[in-house]
C-alpha cells in the first residue's frame, strides 16, 4: 500500500468505507480492519441495519472516536415529524454518539421537502449531528434544499463512469457544495469498460483504483464497499497517482442516463426534473 494522506472536501475525508449490506459480526470485522488500514470515513444508514455492528466497531477500533467521520442517514419511512428524531436518537445510541454527518436518505415527496430539511436541521441544533446534508437529490431538490438550509454540507449520490452526472455536478459546483459517490465503481460494472481497462493498464493499476481517482481528482468524495483487505487497501492508493487531463475527458465521455445501479420506484419520473 502506497500510503499518501486522504485529503477532505468540505470537512468530508475523500475516501470513506461504504457498509451497505454489512452485516453482523462481519460488518464490525471489516469496519475494523479498515480503520487499521487508515480508513477515518464510514458510511452507515438506518436502512442497512448495520448501525450497532458499526458502533461496536467504533468502540473496540482503538482509535479515538473524534478522529473518524462517520455519516448516517434518515430512513424514508422515518421522514415525517412523529418519527425523524426518535428515528435519529436510536441511530446515535447504536453508533455510540452523535455523528459528524447526517442525512436525507431518499427525498421526499416535493411538498414535503423543505418540512423534512427543518427536522434535519433541528437535530444538529439538538447536537446529534455536526453536518447536515441530502443524498438522492436532484439539481432542483439541491437548490431548494441550499436555499432552505445554505448550511448542508453534501449531497450523497451514484456517481461513477457509467452514470452521466454532469448537470448535477454543475448544480453542486454553482452551490459550492461536494457530492459524495455512492455505488462509485458501480458494483464492479466499471472494470470491464474498454477505456477504463487502457487506462488501467497505462498506469499498471487495477480499474478499481482508475475510477476512484476519476472521482476524487474532481473534488468528489468516493466512498466505495469492500470486504476484502486487499480491495480496501489499494482504494486507499489512489492518493498516490494523478490522471491526465486528456486521461479524465476520456473518462468523462463515458457515460449516459442509462448507467444507473440504483433505481427504485418512487424515484421514477423524477430524477430529471
Ligand atoms: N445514499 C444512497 O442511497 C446509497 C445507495 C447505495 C449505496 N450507498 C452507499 O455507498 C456504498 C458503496 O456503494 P455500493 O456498495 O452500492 O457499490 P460499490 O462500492 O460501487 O461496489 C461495491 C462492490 O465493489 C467491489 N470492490 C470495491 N473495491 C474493489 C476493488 N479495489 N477491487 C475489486 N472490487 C472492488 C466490492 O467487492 P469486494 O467486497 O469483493 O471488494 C463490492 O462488490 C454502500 O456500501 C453504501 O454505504 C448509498
Amino acid at each position: 500500500m502506497e500510503t499518501r494522506p486522504v485529503p477532505a472536501f468540505n470537512g468530508i475525508p475523500a475516501l470513506g468505507l461504504g457498509t451497505y449490506p454489512l452485516s453482523g459480526q462481519d460488518c464490525t470485522d471489516i469496519v475494523k480492519m479498515t480503520v487499521g488500514l487508515g480508513y477515518r470515513h464510514i458510511d452507515t444508514a438506518q436502512m442497512y441495519g448495520n448501525e450497532r455492528e458499526v458502533g461496536a466497531a467504533l468502540k473496540s477500533c482503538g482509535v479515538p472516536r473524534g478522529e473518524i467521520f462517520v455519516t448516517t442517514k434518515v430512513d424514508p419511512s422515518n421522514n415525517g415529524k412523529a418519527r425523524f428524531s426518535d428515528s435519529v436518537k436510536r441511530s446515535i445510541d447504536d453508533l455510540g454518539g452523535p455523528v459528524d454527518l447526517l442525512l436525507i436518505h431518499w427525498p421526499p415527496p416535493d411538498a414535503e421537502i423543505d418540512a423534512t430539511l427543518d427536522l434535519l436541521k433541528a437535530e444538529q441544533v439538538a447536537g446529534r449531528t455536526a453536518r447536515i446534508g441530502v443524498s438522492n437529490f436532484t439539481p432542483r431538490m439541491l437548490r431548494q434544499a441550499a436555499k432552505r438550509l445554505p448550511e448542508i454540507a453534501c449531497n450523497q449520490v451514484e456517481y461513477h463512469p457509467l452514470l452521466d452526472q454532469r448537470e448535477l455536478k454543475k448544480a453542486a459546483d454553482a452551490l459550492s457544495l461536494p457530492l459524495v459517490a455512492y455505488s462509485p465503481v458501480a458494483r464492479g460494472r466499471t472494470f470491464q469498460n474498454g477505456v477504463i481497462k487502457a487506462i488501467a493498464e497505462k498506469h499498471k493499476r487495477p480499474p478499481s483504483e482508475i475510477v476512484l481517482r476519476w472521482i476524487v481528482q474532481q473534488g468528489v468524495v468516493a466512498i466505495p464497499k469492500t470486504s476484502k483487505r486487499d480491495h480496501a487497501a489499494s482504494n486507499l492508493n489512489i492518493f498516490a497517482f494523478e490522471l491526465s487531463p486528456d486521461e479524465m475527458t476520456a473518462i468523462s465521455g463515458i457515460g449516459s442516463s442509462a448507467g444507473r445501479t440504483i433505481n427504485p420506484g418512487w424515484m421514477s419520473g423524477r430524477w430529471n426534473d
